[in-house]
């Protein structure tokens, strides 16, 4: 290959996005990638492009015939730097879309900094590029405008949270990566300890326990902005790496906290995309919103409530729902102002069965109350009044039934209502609709397990006035957890801790936790407890999933540097990957192996 120029002396004088009318005349030194190359009659037009945007370089003979023919060698993505003379276009040629559009930078000299292999894909167009390409190649996809505008706009999430909490008297504090296993409920990710045969670190699934210790030593206000490890089934809002703002505050309340957290993202969403959120975001305890959306994670951003319906049909003969309502479950509506025809209804009753729901009755509502269905001639005319009183629905609604286990009822119509949201066009784009949700149970029953086991984790305070219903009725305790939803989407959650081991033995003795078993655990935090720990609570956030509804990207791969794919592989660098027998030897993790008689060999 031919020689490549050196930088030498030169100086950048100015980045690709920053030369306007006003320094036409000015020699300037810039610096960037070949983004695009058009040869016009022996004139040569390059599009420069640098993080900051893009400016429009010629190459005339006239100007400089050495320069010209050097610049012919020059092909997509060569990293050039080229001194010149700002100058206006010619009239009819300014480029409106571009910030630099009314000028260009007639070249004198050239310098080629490096060449390029031909990108797998043009950069230069908004094509659809795979996304094992795109990991693969991230040096490139990162290039492309969108990427580098995420990267950045992370940064300045960051940064205005750090400030923010650096004012209100945080101290950033660094936790261990290389730990015990932490009690998030998902999988660990293990390292095996070659000094301590047999013996593993976990990676953190959070800094949960070390913060709450932070707390027992008086640090008062931490925070972290950190990455957490969980091996889990993924999808488009997980990773099996992926950051938290993660916070622990002393002599707090759930309300001290969660007035903070708003004023942090009402500053965030202010300062980035000039949103003024709502003061204060509404709150929603559990129970509200399963009712009403049959998830505690609603999207408020549309109405399309669902509407508990037991009661009416107490005494029904439709028999789906008399058998339904005898076995315990219950029947919820969903009124929707749309008429959907005949196909529509059975590809949402096959998405029903998908979902897990036996069937999906629906009444189309006609002008003055005529009601077609296949179900209504069942209903009594005291049930079809009581149905219309209930849900006063406009002529041409669809009502929609699930009758099921409530489990079942809420899953399915929580789907039900955001795609038929998404179906009608009722979901506004750029509006940001957060709630705080509060009151969870303390504990949930899980099946595979037959035992309780908490909803957020077991260092959760149950509410003072539900103490007396820890051993007597404990799905009935509510916990001190709030979490933040925005758009139907949990970006956060936290807790006030419980800071008394009496309390904490009681509520390890209910999620059936042994004495000997929260020893070996978390033994070393209850000790910590036990010296005069303060009242303590916190939050964290799921930094990315912030990130990424903030800019309105589908996935959180699009807004970290270096993702997995959702099969948790690192397609840049290969990971995971085999590693040497020497390296498995050493970690004890081929017993019987002995290296040194392999060497001997
Ligand atoms: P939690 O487990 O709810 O709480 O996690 C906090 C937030 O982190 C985000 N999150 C994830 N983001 C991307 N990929 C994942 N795999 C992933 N898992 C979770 C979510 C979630 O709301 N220690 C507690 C916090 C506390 O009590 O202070 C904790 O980790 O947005
Ligand atoms: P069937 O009597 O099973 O033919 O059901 C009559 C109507 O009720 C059909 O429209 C079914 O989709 C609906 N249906 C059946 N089971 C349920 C259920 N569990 N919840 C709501 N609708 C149901």
């Amino acid at each position: 290959m031919e020689t490549l120029d050196l930088l030498g002396q030169w100086k950048r004088t100015h980045h690709c996005n920053e030369l306007r009318a006003e320094h036409v005349g000015q020699e300037v030194t810039l610096m960037g990638w070949v983004l695009r190359r058009r040869d016009h009659g022996g004139v040569i037009f390059i599009d420069l492009r640098d993080r900051e945007g893009i400016t429009q370089v010629v190459f005339e003979p006239e100007i400089n015939p050495e320069t010209h023919a050097h610049a012919h060698k020059l092909r997509a993505e060569y990293c050039i730097a080229i001194k010149g003379r700002v100058r206006r276009r010619p009239e009819g040629m300014e480029n409106p879309k571009l910030p630099t559009g009314e000028i260009e930078v007639e070249a004198k000299e050239l310098r080629i900094l490096n060449a390029s292999k031909t990108p797998p894909w043009p950069l230069d167009e908004d094509v659809e590029v795979s996304e094992v390409h795109r990991l693969k190649y991230r040096y490139l996809d990162l290039r492309r405008p969108q990427m580098m505008e995420a990267l950045r706009f992370r940064h300045q999430v960051a940064r205005l949270a750090r400030n923010f909490l650096d004012e209100k008297g945080f101290v950033e504090v660094e936790t261990p990566f290389l730990t015990k296993s932490t009690p998030e409920g998902a999988r660990d990710y293990l390292v095996p300890s070659r000094l301590y045969p047999g013996k593993f670190y976990a990676l953190p699934q959070s800094p949960q326990l070390f913060k709450q210790i932070l707390m027992v030593a008086g640090v008062d206000r931490y925070y972290q902005i950190v990455r957490c490890f969980r091996d889990e089934d993924l999808r488009a809002d997980r990773q099996p790496e992926f950051t938290q703002l993660d916070l622990e505050m002393s002599f707090i309340t759930e309300q001290d906290i969660m007035e903070l957290l708003e004023e942090l993202v009402r500053l965030i969403f202010r300062e980035t995309l000039g949103i003024e959120l709502e003061k204060p975001f509404p709150v929603l305890s559990y129970h509200e919103a399963m009712d009403k959306y049959g998830t505690d994670r609603p999207d408020l951003r549309f109405g399309l409530e669902l509407v508990a319906l037991t009661d009416i049909f107490r005494e029904t003969k439709f028999k789906v729902f008399a058998q339904v309502i005898q076995k315990g479950g219950i029947i919820k509506g969903l009124c929707v102002p749309a008429d959907f025809s005949r196909k529509e209804l059975d590809d949402l009753t096959a998405l029903a069965n998908e979902l897990g729901a036996k069937g999906l009755a629906w009444i189309k509502v006609r002008e003055e109350n005529e009601l077609q269905s296949p179900i209504v001639k069942f209903f009594s005319k005291e049930e079809v009044a009581e149905l219309l009183n209930t849900l006063k629905p406009e002529p041409g609604s669809t009502i929609f039934f699930v009758a099921d286990q409530p489990s079942v009822v809420n899953e399915v119509l929580a789907e039900l209502r955001v795609e038929l949201a998404k179906r009608l066009g009722l979901i506004p784009e750029g509006v940001f609709k957060p709630c705080w949700v509060v009151d969870f149970p303390l504990v949930e029953w899980d099946e595979e397990e037959g035992r309780f086991v908490a909803m957020h984790h077991p260092f959760t305070s149950p509410k003072e006035e539900d103490l007396d219903l820890l051993e007597e009725n404990p799905p009935a305790v509510r916990s001190r957890a709030y979490d933040l939803v925005l758009n139907g989407i949990e970006v956060g959650g936290g807790s006030i801790r419980i800071h008394r081991s009496d309390i904490q033995q009681r509520v390890f003795k209910l999620l059936k936790i042994s004495p000997e078993e929260a020893q070996e655990k978390f033994g070393f935090l209850l000790e910590a407890l036990e010296y005069g720990a303060p009242p303590h609570g916190g939050f964290a956030f799921g930094f990315d999933r912030l990130v990424m509804l903030m800019l309105g990207r589908k996935s959180i791969r699009d807004v970290i540097a270096f993702p997995k794919t959702q099969r948790a592989q690192c397609l840049l660098t290969g990971a995971p990957a085999p590693v040497t027998m020497t390296q498995l030897t050493e970690l004890h993790l081929l017993p019987g192996w002995d290296l040194d008689k392999e060497k001997k060999k």
